[in-house]
């Protein structure tokens, strides 16, 4: 019948939201079957032989992961006790009694349960497949920052490795979860990571730069060893998950200084990028008008060069040759906007596979959302500053430094996410950029990631991998051009 049929549909739809609200997409068992077999090996049996192995997945769903690490403990002679945590009431209720997890349902972040379940000295083991809940998302954002700390944009994903990290035996327990790649190098979950790698060493990752299952967003596994004294990275940056596994070169060793001697980025020019507010204050203002300055959208910088007036663009769901913005038609708020953006700068896409930036030396165009753009700080040298910050983002050096610090932040495999923060830290050449410049200005993007590179001063051995892969890349932009 009609009805019922709407009926179903509307409890389908119903069901589905509640899914997405409950980051609800349970794991292929291919996949919990390797990360299991990562961490559940003979060593980490063999010296818990004399009782049983504690267990717990604090999102278990359907318990495949604990049901999993029990098959593997017992193969190799061990027992378990094992703990399943779901908030979801039905999920709970559904899980079969002969299993023998101990089901405690309950928003395992609250923290309520963990007295009534948590062993003397914490997990040997702490797994699973936690909920991915946006931020960005009005559906699944918690409205603000997490209580494990990290910045508001972070993740549950990471709230609940916080949640793992505090639970697990911190002499010699694991940790190991499938996780959205964006917690690899996202800034907001730095904190988490730091705090993480103080405590452990990373042992084992997988990452495929799939969409391993239904899950909207490329995944990738970890597993932690904790250790009152972790050998450990300390620095929070787990992006080389990503760049050892996608043929992203080395970082060169000119980046692992401290402090580099000329400086960063960020000190000779103020970066930002447009949000929200500035997008819907543009609409009004865009048209294929014939006066105007170009605005620039992402999709319209390519490394050293703007494609506007050749590549058509979409913006505000309509699609433009050549969009200018009538300033006329702007209100108040957004007049000071276009006219302290009217001034010479860079202006960098922001998910890219390399570094994409153009530079605008006379202050002509205004950038699109959400395009980065650099101001120098210097009026003076205003000019001379635009152009060499264009040429030194113009390089593989400074691509393959961004992949290393945000690998896996962008939405598909094969681009990074490039923010204000990232991009000021990057160092400034110790080297002359004028020859670079030179190259730029002429278009030949290759010969300015030469001299680039050879400003940083880029070993030959690391100039020619990072120049075999920036080059391919960059032959791949062209040809899309
Ligand atoms: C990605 S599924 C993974 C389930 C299972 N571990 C697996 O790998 O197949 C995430 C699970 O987390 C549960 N969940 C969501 N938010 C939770 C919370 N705050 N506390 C505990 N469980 C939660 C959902 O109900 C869902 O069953």
């Amino acid at each position: 019948m009609i009805g019922d049929r709407a009926t179903d549909d509307v409890a389908a739809s119903n069901a589905s939201a509640d899914r997405k609200q409950r980051g609800a997409w349970f794991t292929p068992q291919h996949l919990v079957d390797a990360v299991v077999e990562a961490v559940v090996d003979d060593a980490f049996v063999a010296c818990r032989r004399d009782r049983p192995i504690q267990v717990l997945d604090p999102a278990c769903g359907d318990g495949r992961f604990l049901t999993t690490v029990r098959a593997a403990v017992e193969r190799r002679g061990g027992s378990v006790r094992l703990v399943g945590v779901d908030v979801d009431a039905s999920t709970i209720a559904a899980i079969d009694s002969t299993l023998g997890i101990d089901t405690v349902c309950a928003d395992a972040l609250g923290g309520g349960w963990i007295d009534s379940v948590r062993p003397d000295g914490g997990f040997d083991l702490v797994i699973g497949n936690p909920p991915y809940l946006s931020q960005m998302a009005a559906a699944t954002s918690r409205g603000g920052s997490s209580g494990r700390g990290g910045g508001p944009y972070m993740d549950a994903a990471a709230e609940f490795l916080a949640l793992g990290s505090e639970l697990v035996d911190a002499n010699g327990g694991r940790l190991a979860y499938v996780v959205p790649q964006s917690i690899l190098s996202a800034r907001d979950a730095g904190d988490v990571r730091r705090r993480i790698d103080d405590r452990s060493t990373m042992f084992w990752s997988a990452w495929t730069g799939e969409r391993d299952f239904d899950a909207q967003v490329v995944t990738c596994a970890v597993a932690f060893e904790f250790a009152p004294s972790a050998s450990g990275r300390s620095d929070g940056n787990w992006s080389h998950v990503v760049t050892e596994r996608s043929g992203v070169p080395a970082l060169a060793s000119v980046f692992e200084r401290s402090e580099p001697s000329s400086g960063r980025l960020g000190d000779r020019v103020r970066l930002n990028a447009n949000f929200r507010d500035e997008y819907y204050g543009m609409i009004p203002a865009v048209g294929d008008h014939a006066a105007g300055p170009p605005l620039i959208t992402s999709g319209l910088i390519d490394p050293g060069r703007s494609l506007w007036g050749v590549r058509p663009v979409r913006f505000a769901k309509q699609r433009f040759s050549a969009p200018r913005i009538d300033v006329a038609a702007l209100d108040a708020k957004m007049t000071r906007w276009a006219e302290q953006r009217l001034v010479p700068k860079v202006l960098i896409a922001n998910q890219t596979p390399i570094l994409e930036a153009v530079c605008d030396p006379d202050g002509d165009w205004l950038p699109g959302v959400p395009v980065v753009s650099a101001y120098p700080l210097d009026p003076e040298h205003a000019v001379g500053v635009a152009w060499s910050v264009a040429a030194m983002l113009t390089s593989p050096a400074a691509s393959v430094w961004a992949w290393h610090q945000r690998g896996g932040t962008g939405l598909g495999p094969s681009a990074i996410r490039v923010g204000p923060t990232m991009l000021a830290e990057l160092a400034w050449p110790d080297g002359s950029l004028a020859d670079a410049i030179g190259a730029l200005r002429a278009g030949e993007i290759m010969r300015c990631g030469e001299l680039v590179d050879a400003a940083y001063g880029v070993t030959s051995d690391e100039h020619e991998s990072s120049m075999t892969w920036w080059s391919a890349i960059l032959d791949r932009i062209e040809r899309r051009s």
